[in-house]
């Protein structure tokens, strides 16, 4: 076997096992504070390009739904706080909202959550009352349309909503939240819904630099930090500070409510007091957070249990006020290039990658990129769609009918001459190959039998 094609195997056999056997899932926020973003069209394919399959958006905007229609992409969508008092007040109005804006476009665009109200403690109203009422209307409304069992309720939280979370077991809600949080944990627990929580690592390296090392927020120590009351063995900050919610809901008795990550990240710039707001934290941390997530280890008090992450943010957002670093969380440029080199689908976790660098310019070798044996056919058929588009920019005249590369005429040919054609044009790294998984690295000559590699 070549090397190519032994890639190509170890590639199929890891991708199958991220469809079929990991638990924990990673997906990105779709955040559109900004005034120079694609259209939500140009998302979805960005979106699907990169693979990812699960999205979280901030409300229920009629074009982004339209955007995900048959895509396979699970949108997570949102009631803002600002709809809470409506959405609290009156079953009617979530009922109409649910008939109108909702319904008309499911099941083709597939949506697994609603949050219903987003970090509530850091509002400066005191929107938290509201929060309960208005999620027990949005399950009457569910459970009338009969999808209560396929779309969960729930709600995001800051970490603020514990007033302690070091060491982790000694982790506790914030009492003077309680009155909002009990009810809305017996929801929770009631309908096997998760608790939701947004962590930033950077933050707490940020405002305490000098209790926490920045190895320690990146997922990059090498010593650990011991929980004293429990003995557990902590190698950053992230497992500490979900193991701190496990612990506040296990002190409260709610041992069944599962923890989910609604946001988490690291920004590429700040200003210049942020000194750890770079491109290469963001993309260690990102990198690290894949990882840890994919290998499905769970935290040291919760081994092995999933845990499901969203990336914040797909785009650096223009219009978020605060410092600079809080229009710089995006893994993307509004343009769509990438921020930094990111591998959303965690195939750089395995040696496939290192063998995969090996080959390519960093010894000169060269190195082709082409369609995978593995991909389907509507994958393949959107990334040649991309590549060939406004995006990929790519001339893709010579793969028309009568053309010189049209024979062979059949889909692998033509999407591995568009791929390759993209990755040379844009300097052969490692992620102009991506195309949401449907192409691969080889340094055979392709042209063997790809005969449209001219
Ligand atoms: C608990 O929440 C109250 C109200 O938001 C706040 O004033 C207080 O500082 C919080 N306590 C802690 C320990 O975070
Ligand atoms: C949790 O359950 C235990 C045992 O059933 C009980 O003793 C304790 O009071 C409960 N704690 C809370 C906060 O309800
Ligand atoms: C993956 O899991 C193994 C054992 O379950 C653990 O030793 C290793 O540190 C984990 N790697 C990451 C990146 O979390
Ligand atoms: C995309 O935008 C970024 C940031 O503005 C810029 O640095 C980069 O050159 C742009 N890329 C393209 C291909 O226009
Ligand atoms: C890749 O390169 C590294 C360092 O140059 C080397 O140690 C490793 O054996 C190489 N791997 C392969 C598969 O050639
Ligand atoms: C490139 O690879 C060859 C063998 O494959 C090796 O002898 C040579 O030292 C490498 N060059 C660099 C710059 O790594």
């Amino acid at each position: 076997m070549t090397r190519g094609f032994m890639f190509i195997f170890a590639a199929s056999l890891l991708i199958m096992h991220l469809d079929c056997c990991s638990a924990s899932f990673i997906g990105i926020c779709y955040g559109r504070n900004a005034d120079d973003l694609p259209t939500p069209d140009k998302v979805a394919q960005l979106v699907q390009l990169q693979q990812i399959k699960y999205v979280r958006i901030y409300d229920s905007n009629i074009q982004v739904l339209k955007a995900f229609a048959n895509s396979g992409v699970e949108l997570m969508i949102g009631i803002s706080n600002l709809d809470l008092l409506p959405f609290s007040q009156f079953q009617s109005n979530v009922d109409t909202w649910l008939r109108n804006s909702i319904l008309p476009y499911y099941p083709a665009t597939k949506i697994t959550y609603i949050t219903v109200g987003a970090e509530v403690t850091e509002s400066p109203n005191s929107v938290s009352s509201l929060v309960v009422p208005a999620m027990n209307n949005v399950l009457t409304a569910l459970k009338k349309a009969g999808l209560h069992k396929k779309i969960k309720v729930s709600s995001t939280h800051s970490l603020g909503v514990l007033s302690r979370s070091f060491p982790p077991s000694a982790g506790a809600f914030n009492s003077s939240h309680a009155h909002f949080l009990k009810p809305l944990l017996e929801f929770l627990a009631e309908n096997q819904s998760p608790f939701m929580i947004d962590i930033y690592p950077y933050y707490a390296y940020r405002d305490s630099s000098n209790k926490v090392s920045l190895d320690y927020a990146l997922f990059e120590s090498s010593s650990e930090v011991i929980d004293p009351n429990t003995g557990l063995l902590y190698m950053n900050i992230f497992d500490a500070q979900i193991d701190a919610v496990y612990y506040a809901l296990m002190t409260l008795n709610f041992t069944t409510i599962k923890v989910m990550v609604t946001e988490t990240g690291w920004p590429s710039k700040g200003s210049p007091k942020e000194t750890a707001a770079t491109p290469d934290n963001a993309q260690t941390y990102n990198t690290n957070l894949i990882r840890h997530t994919i290998n499905n280890t769970g935290t040291p008090a919760k081994p092995d249990q999933e845990l499901d992450i969203y990336i914040f943010s797909l785009f650096n957002e223009n219009r978020k006020p605060g410092l600079e670093s809080e229009r710089n969380w995006g893994l993307f440029y509004p343009n769509q290039t990438s921020v930094y080199n990111l591998d959303f689908t965690g195939r750089g976790t395995a040696d496939t990658t290192t063998e995969v660098n090996n080959g390519t310019r960093t010894n000169g070798t060269i190195t082709w990129c082409i369609a995978s044996s593995t991909a389907s056919q509507i994958d393949m058929q959107n990334a040649i769609d991309w590549a060939c588009g406004s995006s990929g920019n790519v001339d893709c005249t010579a793969i028309q009918p009568s053309q010189p590369c049209f024979e062979p005429d059949n889909l692998i040919s033509h999407a591995s001459y568009a791929f390759n054609s993209y990755y040379q044009q844009n300097g052969a790294s490692d992620v102009a190959c991506s195309f949401g998984g449907t192409a691969v690295i080889v340094d055979k000559d392709p042209s063997m039998f790809i005969t449209t590699l001219h």
